[in-house]
């Protein structure tokens, strides 16, 4: 495996994915809590950083120690903290080094830029330049205004670049890091889907033996392939429980559970919408509600789990981003999620955890559950929030509120994928807003509820820019919705990016 070393950058994440998808299998871990560097670790990767060498608290590491077992690439301020704390020097730049730069020279036959011809295009994110390598270290590849855009020592396999290998617009960037991973550190290239499942599904039925597990479905893509994968290993002692929380899209309850059923898995569909409205009643804070949802959530999930005779495990789809330790070198750091995955289980129900998915990015969920050939259906759908409608409905929630909010959500989604626009769009949605509008219908005047629709287009939903539909298609979905939707008469469009604005409105 790799070692991916976080200097907090937001580009971390990205370097694991762009690894994975050399099959080659990574770990990030943060900068102040290094793993032991074992047999099992080819190489080790410095992430970039918001911060600067110069700074006094800058995040260190003992590189000597590091240096001296497994091939090395600081990318970034990884690069800088080689330079700077091995012997060389960081200044503030005097030009700018943002964005695109053409790599004008580059060493001839270097092992880190086999196939990459001069003229390759990189992108560059810093204020501070290298103006001095340590002695034992040479440039291997330069710009025009950044001579030290990429360096190598003499005497051990350690190389900085100054620039992003991680990001598209370098273009030749995917031939770097295969460079590095396979040429220098010896990767064996063999971490695939296929092999991730047989390797999961083994290790599930050696540690799960004849127990029970139950797991609670959400109709979204981890938790369903989490259930496959869980299935595979241990078929019909998993229980699968999926709770109609009367917030779900419209129809959807119905339609996830046959697509489940055909999968083979054993699930029950638990109606309790009755008891979620009851708990929201009056309710109007978005806390507040989501609290009721998530409370009423566990209240149901548990009394189907107690009717489940000695059940051991519960399952859960968690997956990468929410169990890397995040590093805080400049405030909280932008990865912090508070609201996200109902809170667990009381304690009484004393369940061991199985979390089949801990180690994947969402990419790799996709990839895992297409190699288990599940439908696409179910791979390519838009994340959609715990509390569901319930966030999507501002103020207090009622079932007619629902229902209405249902229906434009249906006109929306559908025509989405109607016009082959669904798979551009990262996650879409419909918000019921507390205020009526006048229109005019025939003679009579109407006063009645505005619409918001929001779609946005992102990589992880920490940051998001709405979609750029086209005003043909949105006019189209406005007109649906105003003339089939009985209580709307108003549609507007989200034009707000995340930040400043989220992608939920509640
Ligand atoms: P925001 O609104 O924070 O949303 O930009 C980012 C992502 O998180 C989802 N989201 C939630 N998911 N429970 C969830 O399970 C919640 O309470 C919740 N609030 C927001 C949102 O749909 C988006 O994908």
């Amino acid at each position: 495996k790799i070692i991916i070393i976080d200097f907090g950058s937001q580009l971390t994440q990205l370097i694991a994915r762009r690894v994975r998808e050399h099959n080659v299998y990574c770990e990030i871990h943060p900068f102040n809590h290094i793993p032991e560097i074992d047999d099992t670790v080819k190489g080790i990767i410095l992430s970039g950083s918001p911060c600067s060498v110069r700074e006094v608290d800058a995040p260190m590491v003992d590189l000597k120690h590091l240096i001296s077992k497994v091939p090395l690439l600081g990318v970034c301020y990884g690069a800088q903290l080689l330079a700077d704390s091995l012997g060389g020097n960081v200044e503030a730049s005097t030009t700018r080094e943002y964005g695109r730069a053409i790599l004008g020279k580059i060493e001839d036959n270097n092992s880190l830029f086999a196939n990459i011809a001069v003229g390759t295009q990189t992108w560059m994110s810093h204020g501070d330049t290298i103006t001095n390598l340590p002695s034992n270290a040479r440039v291997i590849a330069s710009t025009d205004s950044v001579e030290m855009a990429a360096f190598q020592f003499n005497d051990v396999e350690v190389y900085g670049i100054q620039f992003h290998p991680e990001v598209t617009h370098t273009t030749d960037g995917k031939t770097l890091l295969k460079n590095f991973l396979v040429g220098i550190c010896g990767c064996a290239q063999s971490w695939t889907s296929d092999s991730f499942v047989e390797t999961s599904v083994a290790e599930m039925k050696e540690q799960l033996g004849d127990d029970k597990v139950v797991l609670g479905l959400s109709g979204g893509v981890d938790s369903s392939v989490a259930a496959m994968l869980i299935h595979k290993a241990i078929g019909k002692n998993l229980y699968c429980i999926f709770v109609d929380n009367g917030l779900l899209r419209k129809n959807e309850f119905e339609e996830v559970l046959e697509s489940y059923k055909g999968l083979g898995l054993n699930v029950k569909g638990v109606n309790a919408k009755d008891k979620f409205y009851e708990a929201l009643k009056g309710l109007t804070d978005p806390e507040l509600k989501r609290k009721a949802i998530g409370k009423t959530f566990i209240e149901v999930f548990d009394d189907e789990a107690h009717q489940i005779q000695d059940v051991k495990w519960l399952a859960q789809g968690t997956i990468y981003p929410d169990i890397i330790e995040s590093v805080s070198v400049k405030g909280p750091s932008a990865t912090i999620k508070s609201h996200h995955n109902v809170g667990g289980l009381p304690d009484y129900m004393k369940l061991k955890i199985v979390e089949p998915l801990k180690l994947l990015f969402k990419d790799g969920v996709r990839e895992v559950g297409a190699a288990m050939e599940m439908p696409t259906a179910i791979l390519s759908r838009h994340p959609f929030p715990g509390p569901g409608l319930g966030i999507r409905i501002l103020g207090d929630i009622t079932a007619e509120k629902v229902r209405i909010l249902q229906e434009v959500d249906y006109f929306f989604i559908q025509g989405l994928k109607d016009a082959g626009l669904y798979d551009g769009v990262w996650q879409a949605g419909s918000m019921l807003l507390p205020v009526q509008s006048v229109g005019v219908m025939g003679d009579e005047r109407t006063y009645e509820s505005v619409v918001a629709l929001r779609a946005v287009t992102s990589v992880d939903g920490m940051t998001a820019d709405w979609a750029h539909l086209p005003y043909e298609f949105l006019a189209d979905v406005s007109n649906k919705i105003i003339n089939n939707v009985k209580g709307v008469n108003r549609v507007v469009y989200d034009i707000s990016s995340k930040p400043p604005a989220t992608i939920e409105w509640e």
